[in-house]
């Protein structure tokens, strides 16, 4: 399984510090946020992840390159040289793509379409500003998805109604799955951010996706949609009209490190699970 992370976001909503500091590279203790994204998906099943990033955010590359000096500096920091050593291994599963106008997140997944679009298997598809403490929802996608014979799979939430046209809404009938976790649809609809009036229910598209790769093709011939923009949700929906797409409503937390509030939370959640024995 490949798995593709798109991390090109402006972070707008984080400045002054996401100036200098991509939202993705904000620590949670000593790793930042996207190693760990990244250690979901390997550890999910995936043994090569793409990363869509944006020129003007070069430390997210420079994280995973490998680094002799420092290497060389940490040589006598047994503890320090583990986590370099660790980390140059992840590296070494990372690809890179490059979103260089910032047209909306199902353009930045096309972005990784000459990577990816050869694939014979669902692509999981993790968003870079997401974390999920508790459970993490990639593992148990995988397995839904080869339960049902490669079908794609969205992490799902429940939001209230106010937060509703701020995501991607799903239509979907509930369907017995044994030995999952969480709840699983079968979706029949999805909508980016509706007007509550017009939303099919209150579940959430939340920061995961495993994607059949016909997705790449429909992303490159997707129009415009909310904003505006290039959006993911409206290619999947096309992805049903031939394909069938299940909805996984997970048990995890997940946590939007975009914002001030969102990243503040995160670390409290990543800090009560640290102090579990
Ligand atoms: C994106 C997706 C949306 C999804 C949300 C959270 O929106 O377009 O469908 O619900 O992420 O995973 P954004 O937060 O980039 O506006």
């Amino acid at each position: 399984m490949k798995a593709l992370i798109p991390a090109a976001g402006h972070g707008t909503r984080f400045l002054p510090a996401s100036k200098t500091i991509p939202k993705e590279m904000l620590p949670v203790s000593a790793r930042p946020a996207i190693q760990l994204i990244v250690e979901e998906a390997l550890d999910a099943g995936a043994d090569e992840v793409v990363i869509v990033t944006s020129p003007d955010k070069p430390s997210i590359r420079r994280h995973f390159e490998a680094d002799a000096e420092w290497r060389a500096r940490c040589a006598s920091r047994p503890e320090a040289d583990a986590e370099l050593a660790h980390l140059e291994e992840i590296g070494r599963r990372i690809r890179w793509a490059v979103q260089a106008e910032q047209r909306g997140l199902g353009h930045a997944v096309l972005q990784a379409a000459d990577i990816l679009r050869g694939e014979k298997e669902p692509v999981l598809v993790l968003l870079g500003d997401a974390l999920v403490s508790g459970e993490a929802p990639s593992a148990a996608m995988a397995a839904i998805s080869r339960a049902t014979g490669g079908a794609s799979v969205v992490g799902l939430e429940e939001v209230p109604a106010e937060k509703v046209s701020r995501y991607g809404i799903v239509k979907g009938e509930r369907v017995e799955m044994p030995g999952v976790g969480g709840e699983v649809l079968k979706l029949s609809d999805l909508v980016e951010k509706p007007r509550l009036e017009e939303a099919p229910s209150r579940l959430a598209i939340a920061g995961r996706y495993l994607l059949d790769p016909m997705v790449f093709d429909l992303l490159a011939t997707q129009r415009p949609g909310y904003g505006g923009e290039i959006q993911l949700t409206d290619a999947i929906r096309r992805l049903l009209a031939q394909r069938p797409v299940y909805g996984y409503r997970y048990p995890g937390r997940r946590h939007d490190i975009g914002n001030p509030a969102g990243y503040l939370e995160t670390l409290q959640a990543f800090a009560a699970s640290a102090a579990r024995p």
